[in-house]
């Protein structure tokens, strides 16, 4: 369903992907929601190892295909994600191999480093939390990550993954990745909806063939700071839904896949993931309309230093 994105080395990728983070809630509900997904017609599965339901994914995968003797495993699109603490070439191996084991697939379609930011590790490879609670930062890796830049290509040439990219990445971070890149970067995925449009960083990964891919493009995690505006109650956008007869998430949708990029709606409903993939495209009245709800809004992403303890973009910081 939906056009496809050619990547800059040939490989191709549905616009539509279907996001699997949120569904980590009961067990067996990303199993669920990724059958219902690829039965509603995804042909591009977002996952991490970090989301901790990759078995879901795999098996959802597989009894999709097994019911489905006509679609074959080739015919979907498998995004993964390195974790910040395993950042260490041998452990983005392992990180790869582990994800490949769980969803069940001798490869992936794109293998991406899930935040330009790299943490310690414990011996037993989980995360290492320092007593301040957050992330123990390995400054060196962080500040230069061509060691996990190396393994990633290490990866993709021996075929266990055929792309590479970037995730949560800003125009700094790329333009010093792209100085000794072998193989350039695919995708960046970030956060893209209407209170978070980035459209310089849009405009400079497609400058360099780099696909932006939209994670929240339902705009789930923003909301205007101080004020509790969220993209779900946004009136202006609502009339454009209403006046189509359209969901707002169709809406959000189509502003996404107009624009250029890929989109990853994510639903544990049954109902909204079938709705979501009804794709629909917005006359050029409504897509300005959109874009004037987009105007003025932030152009960063959440400062993380909360969450990992290091500001990834001090530069860009408001
Ligand atoms: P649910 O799983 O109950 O459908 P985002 O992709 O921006 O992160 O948004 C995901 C959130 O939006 C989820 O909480 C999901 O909840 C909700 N959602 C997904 N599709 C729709 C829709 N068509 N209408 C309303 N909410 C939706």
């Amino acid at each position: 369903t939906g056009p496809l994105l050619k990547l800059n080395n040939g490989v191709e990728m549905p616009a539509l992907g279907f996001g699997t983070f949120a569904n980590e809630g009961s067990k067996g509900e990303t199993h669920k929601a990724v059958v219902h997904a690829l039965n509603a017609g995804y042909r591009h599965l977002d996952c991490a190892w970090f989301y901790q339901n990759e078995e879901e994914v795999g098996s959802g995968i597989r009894d999709f295909l097994s019911q489905n003797p006509s679609v074959k495993r080739s015919d979907i699109f498998i995004t993964t994600k390195v974790w910040n603490h395993l950042h260490e070439p041998e452990d983005v191996e392992w990180s790869l191999k582990d994800s490949l084991k769980k969803l069940q697939t001798p490869y992936v379609d794109v293998f991406l480093i899930h935040w330009p930011i790299a943490s310690e590790k414990n011996a037993d490879r989980t995360v290492k939390i320092g007593s301040d609670g957050k992330y123990v930062i390995n400054k060196s890796l962080t500040e230069n990550p061509e060691p996990t830049w190396r393994a990633m290509e290490k990866l993709y040439n021996e075929g266990l993954t055929r792309s590479i990219g970037l995730s949560n990445f800003t125009e700094k971070g790329i333009e010093s990745l792209l100085k000794y890149a072998t193989v350039k970067p695919s995708v960046n995925q970030i956060e893209i909806h209407p209170f978070l449009p980035q459209q310089p960083l849009i405009e400079y990964c497609l400058s360099k063939s780099i696909i932006p891919v939209a994670y929240s493009p339902l705009g789930s995690q923003d909301q205007v700071p101080g004020t509790g505006e969220k993209v779900s109650t946004n009136k202006d956008l609502i009339v454009i839904a209403e006046k189509n007869g359209w969901s707002l998430a169709q809406v959000l949708i189509a502003w996404g896949l107009k624009r250029g990029y890929s989109v990853l709606p994510k639903s544990s409903n049954e109902s909204r993931i079938k709705g979501n993939a009804k794709l629909v495209a917005l006359s050029d009245e409504d897509f300005e309309a959109v874009n004037n709800v987009a105007e003025g809004r932030w152009t960063r992403f959440v400062n993380m230093k909360d969450t990992f303890g290091y500001d990834v973009w001090p530069e860009e910081s408001k």
